[in-house]
C-alpha cells in the first residue's frame, strides 16, 4: 500500500475546543454516491488499502455507517479519529461487525478542564461513557481493535497526567501526548505571503491555530521528563512527533521556527479529500488539485505531475512556515539515522 485515503466525511463538529484550526469551516457534505465512486476506485488502485474517516466529527455524518459497511466490503482497513461522545450500541456494532482497527479520542484533562477546553458542559462524560461502551462491545466480541486517547502536552498535564492514566489503564487505552500546534502571528503572516506567492491563492488555515502556548521550552523539557520517567512503569505513553530535546526546546520557545533541516513526507503517503470533494495537499495546506465530485483519483492525484513534483518537494525539504510546528514534519537526522539501521 502507498498511500492512506484520508476523508473528511464531514466539516460538522458538536464542539469548539480552543485550539482547534477547523472551527469556522463551513463545506458542503459530499453526497454518499460520489463517496462510493471515489472509495471503489482507491480500492482498486491501493489493494488492501486503508481509510482514516477523520475531520471535525465524524459520527455526525450520515454516512459513517455506509462507509464502514462499503470499505469492509472492499476490504480496507479503517481507522477513525472522534470524539467519541456520539458513540451508540448501534455505531458499536457497526464498527465492531466492520474493519475498524483503530480509534482514535480526545480527553484533555480532568472533566473540568475537559469540558472548559472543549465549551460544552458534560462533553468528558459523554466521551467516558462513549469509550466504556466501545470497550464493552470490544470484550464481548473480542474484537482486534486499538482504542487510543489523544492528550496534548500542555502545562496541566504536570499535574492531571495520573488521572489519565488511570483511565486509559482502566480501559485498556493506549495513549498519545501531542505537542500543540500554535503559530505566532508573524509566522501566520509570512506562511499567507509565501503559500500565495508560490500557489497563487490566500491560504488562511493557520489563523485557526492558537498563537500562543502555555509552556515554555525549559517547561516542556520538565514535562517530558516526567513522561520519560512514568514510561518506565506504563511503557506505551507515546509523545508525538517525536523531538530531540533542542527540537522541542525551539518548538515551545522559538517564535520564528522557519528554514530548519526538517522534511515531510504526508502527501507522499497519503490523500486528503475535503468534506466539500476538494482534494488539498494536506490537512492544513489547502492548495487544491481537483474535486471528487467530477474527478477521478487517478487524474487528481495519482497521475498528476504537478501533484507529485510538490509531494517531492516537501520529501526534500522544501517546507512552508506552517510545517515546523506541524505533527507530519520529520527530523531529517532521524530519517537518516532510521535508514542506517536498514
Ligand atoms: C481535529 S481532531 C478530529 C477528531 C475529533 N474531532 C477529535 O477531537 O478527536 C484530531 C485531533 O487533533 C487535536 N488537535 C486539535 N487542535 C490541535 C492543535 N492546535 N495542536 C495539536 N493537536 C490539536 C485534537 O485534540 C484531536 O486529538
Ligand atoms: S472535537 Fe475535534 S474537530 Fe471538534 S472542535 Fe474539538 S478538536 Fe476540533
Ligand atoms: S509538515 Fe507541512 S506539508 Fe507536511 S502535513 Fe504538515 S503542513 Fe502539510
Amino acid at each position: 500500500m502507498n498511500k492512506v485515503l484520508r476523508l473528511e466525511i464531514t466539516d460538522k463538529c458538536n464542539y469548539r475546543c480552543d485550539m482547534c484550526w477547523s472551527k469556522k469551516w463551513k463545506h458542503k457534505d459530499l453526497e454518499y454516491f460520489v463517496l462510493e465512486k471515489m472509495i471503489a476506485e482507491y480500492a482498486k488502485i491501493e489493494p488492501n488499502g486503508c481509510i482514516v474517516l477523520t475531520s471535525r466529527e465524524p459520527l455526525l455524518s450520515k454516512n459513517f455507517i455506509p462507509i464502514l459497511e462499503l470499505a469492509t466490503k472492499l476490504n480496507l482497513d479503517i481507522k477513525v479519529l472522534s470524539n467519541c461522545s456520539l458513540l451508540s450500541p448501534s455505531i458499536c456494532e457497526a464498527i465492531i461487525n466492520n474493519n475498524v482497527s483503530f480509534i482514535s479520542t480526545s480527553i484533555h484533562g480532568t472533566r473540568e478542564e475537559h469540558d472548559e477546553i472543549v465549551h460544552v458542559k458534560g462533553a468528558y462524560d459523554a466521551t467516558i461513557k462513549g469509550l466504556e461502551l466501545l470497550n464493552s462491545y470490544r470484550k464481548k466480541y473480542n474484537k482486534n481493535l486499538e482504542i487510543r486517547v489523544t492528550t496534548l502536552f500542555r502545562k496541566s498535564l504536570l499535574n492531571n497526567i495520573n488521572s489519565i492514566l488511570d483511565l486509559t489503564t482502566k480501559l485498556d487505552l493506549t495513549l498519545r501526548i501531542q505537542h500543540m500546534m500554535w503559530h505566532p502571528v508573524e509566522i501566520q503572516k509570512l506562511n499567507r505571503e509565501l503559500i500565495n506567492e508560490k500557489y497563487g491563492y490566500v491560504d488562511d488555515i493557520i489563523d485557526g491555530f492558537p498563537n500562543k502556548t502555555d509552556l515554555n521550552g525549559k517547561e516542556a523539557l520538565k514535562l517530558l521528563k516526567t513522561i520519560r520517567d512514568l514510561n518506565k512503569e506504563y511503557h506505551n505513553i507515546q509523545v508525538y512527533p517525536e523531538l530531540y530535546d533542542d527540537e522541542l526546546i525551539s518548538w515551545y520557545d522559538d517564535t520564528t521556527r522557519v528554514n530548519k533541516n526538517n522534511y515531510c513526507d504526508h502527501s507522499s503517503n497519503s490523500i486528503r479529500i475535503r468534506a466539500n470533494g476538494d482534494v488539498t495537499f494536506c490537512q492544513y495546506i489547502d492548495k487544491t488539485f481537483g474535486n471528487i465530485n467530477n474527478q477521478t483519483l487517478d487524474e487528481i492525484i495519482y497521475n498528476n505531475k504537478e501533484y507529485n513534483d510538490i509531494c517531492k518537494s516537501f520529501e526534500n525539504g522544501e517546507m512552508l512556515p506552517i510545517c515546523y510546528r506541524c505533527c507530519h514534519c520529520r527530523s531529517k537526522i532521524k530519517k537518516f539515522k532510521n535508514n542506517e539501521k536498514i
